[in-house]
């Protein structure tokens, strides 16, 4: 492609115009960077179910007409003037979960949390002028709405510089573009989050991408019992490849799965992990841990309307309830070496990739989410 620095981009993208309708996959104008912003080619992306729950409108927001996306990976096209940390050419996952590397919760070693984040989390317009996008219709100029920031369902697509993990050149990014969410959030629950360790035990309830990630983490880790808890054999069948020890079928039980859990692991499990979203699983996950020092950590994001009911008296004897965004990565620091980390084979990320089609197929590709077929399916750009 000739040199288009500086210059709007004519690009495909896929274009969510109403809550559960099929997306437009059409042109779209991509502008160029402002100084504090980087535009980014993207080659590779996968759906995470987070793209869905937005995409039903199950957020409060609802934002329309948006491109959303937001585990992907790609080559710096362009930078802004101010621009220092990455260059054109240089392979990079956009990264929702931002790092400024200058607002206070940056600076603080407590949190991954960025104001930048804060701000793209519900705007769907850009942090430098909080007003306006780059990406518009070409029929009628109006402005489409970003997603997360980074709108990776676009072959082009501008973000903040807080945006944008410059990576390893050897990284492959038909296989890392599984790091811009999913994996990492599963991953970092287990390591970063909970801190599980050698011997261990644990239940992961939810077998999606990111509970077979927080299963492998575990695996790798060294913990001794990890019981996967599902409500079919075919993915606990696959939850056994990532590393699960044991398996639950809740359909088999007439009696509350933590019981259940109890009773096979002498009064709980070291740790427990909601990778659901759903209220009850979200309950029996906190309640099928030790009272004495158990750890349940909240992967799912449950619909805006939804509670979860807890009496106080089930963290009383010291259990403790935690959560945490992306596995408590942030994004542009330490990314990049769970990306090394994979290059090396700890984490296998061939297995998470049943399928593969082309960008224009991303209707397929969410359908195959949506409907249960897939762990993740992974795009191609350029095909
Ligand atoms: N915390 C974060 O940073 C973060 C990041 C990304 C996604 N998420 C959320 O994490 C959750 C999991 O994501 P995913 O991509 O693995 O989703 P997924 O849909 O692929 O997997 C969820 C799994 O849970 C199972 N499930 C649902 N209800 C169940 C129940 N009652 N009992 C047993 N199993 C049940 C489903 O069958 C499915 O296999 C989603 O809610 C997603 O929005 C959180
Ligand atoms: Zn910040
Ligand atoms: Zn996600």
């Amino acid at each position: 492609m000739a040199d288009m620095t500086g210059k709007v981009i004519t690009c495909k993208a896929g274009v969510a115009y109403e809550p559960n309708k099929p997306l437009s996959f059409e042109d779209i104008h991509c502008a160029p960077p402002h100084p504090t912003e980087v535009r980014v080619k993207i080659t590779n992306a996968c759906i995470c179910q987070s793209d869905l729950y937005f995409w039903k409108g199950k957020d409060t927001q609802k934002l329309f007409p948006r491109i959303m996306g937001h585990e992907g990976a790609g080559i710096c096209e362009s930078i802004g003037a101010q621009i220092k940390h990455i260059k054109p050419g240089d392979k990079c996952i956009p990264v929702w979960q931002c790092e400024c590397t200058k607002c206070p919760k940056c600076k603080s070693n407590k949190t991954n949390i960025c104001d930048t984040f804060m701000f793209n989390w519900g705007s769907g317009l850009m942090p430098s002028d909080k007003a306006t996008t780059r990406f518009t219709r070409i029929e009628d100029g109006k402005p489409i709405y970003h997603f997360f920031g980074i709108s990776v369902f676009s072959q082009y697509s501008t973000m903040d510089e807080a945006c944008i993990a410059k990576i390893n050149a050897k990284a492959d990014l038909t296989k890392v573009c599984l790091l811009g969410c999913g994996i990492p959030t599963g991953v970092g629950s287990a390591w970063n989050i909970c801190k599980v360790h050698s011997g261990s035990t644990v239940a992961v309830f939810g077998l999606g991408t990111i509970g077979l990630a927080v299963v492998e983490a575990c695996k790798v880790s060294g913990c001794s019992k990890i019981i996967g808890v599902a409500r079919d054999d075919g993915k606990l069948e696959r939850g056994m490849d990532f590393g699960l020890t044991h398996t639950l079928n809740t359909k088999s039980y007439d009696k509350p799965i933590e019981e259940v859990i109890r009773t096979m692991t002498n009064g709980g499990v070291d740790y427990s992990f909601d990778c659901t979203g759903d209220p009850g699983v979200i309950s029996s996950a906190l309640e099928c841990c030790v009272e004495w020092g158990g750890v349940s950590c909240i992967l799912g994001l449950v619909e805006s309307s939804q509670r979860v009911s807890f009496h106080p008296a089930a963290l009383l004897w010291g259990r403790t309830w935690t959560s945490g965004l992306f596995g408590g990565y942030k994004g542009r620091s330490q990314l990049p070496e769970l990306v090394d980390q994979c290059i090396a084979g700890r984490i296998n990320l061939d297995h998470y990739i049943t399928h593969k089609l082309p960008f224009s197929k991303i209707q397929e590709a969410f359908d195959l989410l949506n409907t249960g077929g897939c762990i993740r399916c992974v795009m191609d750009y350029e095909s």
